[in-house]
């Protein structure tokens, strides 16, 4: 039966292949390609005995050498606020009742979900046809890892009912249960294989696999909880959907609730955290939504979360250890950091050796001590902490831990300026370690992000002196055959490194700025830099004129929504220093930048790129939501009135803004009017 079946869809895809790669003239869709193969796939891992030579899979659209493909989300996909305590809970109902307007008394209906610790996907179907499946990746860009969700059995390859949308992106998590973790790891080291340290990085680590009939030998799972992009009516609820979703073909959690209160989800809440070990899976908290769409779309998002959900965090797990030395760590910006040096001990799953301290003030606050006993915490993939030393236990001649004068690292003088809490090495570009954590910073992921090149990489290229500075990484392909000599490495990880880093001589210009690792430039602000000034000349020829202390210069980036005078003030610092800049300037020699696209809904909107500035009170939506909806169509929110506002919302009992737009005759509405406007 599979066999037949795997007959016929061979010679289709072969056919198709045929005609795609020989003759120019496709027959297929993408779409009715890729579900093909995904099928294909699905049935030669299910019996790997059926898989031969001359199978399509075998031959065609291997994983590029470079990794997986990328995947850019129509919809990025979010991450989630958090809340730690009930009071948390309360007040997040009082910012959704403000933000729309409810009175005290109205119900607000809240889905809450347990949080799956696993990871998030997106599966894109077409006419009810799993046609692609992509990782989160940076949220805005993921991997395309179709072929290896396509063997997870609660990944439906054919949707069934009637009211299934066209185009459908259905996302949730992937993830394994504690029985089939425990099973897989056990046979894992009857094979004297390596084993893996909790169910969540089994997972990550299965789903990541370039060769989609290991993952198909791994026991994974997927509940589904979300939508991407959809056409057509996606009904009126997230409740509904929970619903749709199943009838669809989807598991979605037995444990999710429709809730009305507070009280009601923290009752759910507590519920699930007494049950949470008795389950079947890992979960680190609750999730809660707002239960009706119209309201999720008022309410919009910051920055990468959605405003109208929340997690509920179970608290971090703890554990009593040794703390065995205090060294010290100096990181990109010179920062040294005190890590507890522990003796190993088991903390939620994990064994945990090292801890963060902090800083010198926080240390200095605490008196932790080499040799005392503490405790520690950790909480999901957050660094383990030191919450507390148990001062019966200190032996009697333990000392304090004094931070030196002097960079660990390079010798350079150490100084903490006044009013700040962290010491810095003065070392700059001659602290090696410094330089090292830079390196690793241009490549992390959401900069550089080049596939099968790691910190450790960077750390032993390092020390070979091959490089230096981020410029010197478009040269290690010149270094090919020594990387294939080096032990771990050969000439098929040689030569994948190499394509990796060439396919990373375009980059965009968010990516870039991010890289440089400037401090107080993350990746949200850095985003913001490139939209605005689109490409690397504009922009850094304005941060050469902020570092020629140019008013102009300075005042037009001030008045960039999201850029604050600490932002100005250390991109000036950054680029003053020559050999930074010089650092740039070599880059730049090896790297095309390509600019970033403003987020698409903006684009036809009459909004965007308009400065509309609200006044007076507004009475049928807050002020909060007033701006989220503005800034929801591409305009910038501005709180004050100049020649250069487009627009000027006008509330009841307005004042001198209202005067101020009369005068220079600018465009005004009055609330009702913005009101229409907003339903189109
Ligand atoms: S909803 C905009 N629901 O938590 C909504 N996320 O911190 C985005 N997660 O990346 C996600 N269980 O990997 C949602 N029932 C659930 C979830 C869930 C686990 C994960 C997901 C997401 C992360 C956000």
């Amino acid at each position: 039966m599979a066999e037949t079946r795997l007959m016929t869809l061979r010679a289709k895809m072969t056919e198709a292949d045929a005609a795609y790669y020989q003759q120019d003239a496709p027959v297929l869709s993408d779409g009715d390609y890729d579900a093909l193969r995904a099928e294909v796939v699905a049935i030669e891992a299910a019996f790997p005995d059926l898989i031969t030579d001359e199978s399509p899979t075998q031959t065609v659209g291997a994983a590029p050498a470079g990794g997986f493909e990328k995947v850019t989300h129509a919809r990025p996909m979010l991450s989630l606020a958090n809340a730690f305590t009930d009071d948390d809970v309360v007040e997040f109902f009082g910012r959704v009742r403000r933000f729309l307007s409810l009175s005290e008394q109205a119900a607000i209906e809240m889905t809450c979900e347990p949080k799956i610790d696993g990871l998030s996907a997106a599966i894109t179907y077409k006419q009810g046809k799993f046609t692609l499946g992509a990782t989160r990746g940076d949220g805005s860009v993921g991997e395309n890892i179709t072929a290896n969700l396509a063997v997870i059995g609660d990944v439906p390859k054919q949707l069934t009912g009637d009211d299934v949308p066209d185009v459908l992106e259905v996302r949730g998590e992937v993830y394994m249960a504690k029985d089939d973790f425990a099973a897989m790891n056990a046979a894992l080291e009857a094979d004297g294989k390596k084993v893996f340290a909790n169910p969540r990085n089994a997972a990550a680590g299965s789903l990541r696999q370039l060769d989609p009939s290991i993952t198909a030998t791994r026991p994974l799972r997927f509940f589904a909880y979300a939508l991407g992009q959809v056409s057509g009516d996606v009904g009126s609820s997230h409740w509904e959907l929970l619903d749709r979703l199943k009838r669809w073909g989807f598991v979605t959690n037995p444990l999710n609730r429709l809730c009305t209160s507070a009280e009601d989800v923290l009752t759910f809440y507590h519920d699930i955290e007494t049950r949470r070990a008795a389950l079947g899976y890992d979960i680190d908290g609750v999730v809660y939504k707002v239960n009706r769409f119209d309201y999720q779309n008022r309410m919009g998002q910051v920055s990468r979360s959605p405003r109208w959900a929340t997690s509920h965090k179970f608290p971090a797990e703890r554990a009593v250890t040794t703390l065995n030395e205090i060294t010290l760590q100096v990181g990109r910006t010179g920062a040294l950091t005190p890590v507890a040096n522990l003796e190993p001990v088991t903390v939620g799953g994990v064994v945990v050796s090292r801890a963060t301290l902090h800083n010198e003030d926080e240390l200095d606050r605490k008196d932790i001590r080499a040799g005392d006993t503490v405790v520690i915490q950790r909480a999901g993939d957050v660094i383990p902490q030191v919450v507390e030393v148990l001062l019966d236990r200190r032996p009697d001649d333990s000392a304090k831990f004094v931070f030196p004068d002097a960079c660990p690292v390079c010798g350079a003088p150490t100084s903490r300026p006044e009013g700040e809490v962290v010491r810095r090495c003065s070392g700059d570009l001659v602290c090696s370690a410094q330089v090292v954590e830079r390196l690793k910073h241009f490549i992390s992921r959401d900069a550089l992000d080049i596939d099968g090149f790691g910190a450790k990489n960077v750390e032993q290229f390092y020390s070979f002196g091959w490089v230096k500075t981020p410029a010197d990484i478009f040269t290690l392909g010149e270094r090919e055959a020594e990387i294939a000599q080096l032990e771990g490495w050969g000439p098929a990880s040689a030569a994948k490194l190499r394509n990796a880093i060439e396919a990373r001589r375009t980059i965009p210009l968010d990516r870039l700025m991010f890289g440089l690792g400037i401090r107080q430039i993350g990746i949200d602000t850095a985003r913001v830099l490139a939209r605005t000034y689109e490409t690397a000349e504009t922009l850094f020829a304005q941060f050469d004129l902020l570092v020629a202390f140019d008013e102009a210069a300075n005042a037009e980036m001030l008045a960039i929504d999201g850029i604050g005078p600490s932002v100005v003030s250390e991109a000036r610092r950054f680029f003053t220093n020559p050999d930074n800049r010089a650092a740039v300037d070599a880059l730049l020699e090896h790297v095309t930048i390509e600019a970033v696209q403003a987020p698409t809904i903006d684009a036809d909107s009459v909004l965007a790129g308009k400065t509309v500035v609200f006044t007076g009170t507004l009475t049928q939506m807050s002020r909060a939501e007033a701006k989220a909806r503005a800034e929801a169509l591409g305009a910038k929110v501005s709180g004050s009135v100049s020649k250069k506002t487009d627009l000027v919302v006008i509330g009841l009992d307005a004042g001198s803004k209202a005067k101020k737009a009369a005068e220079l005759n600018l465009e005004t509405m009055d609330e009702d009017q913005w009101v229409a406007f907003l339903n189109g």
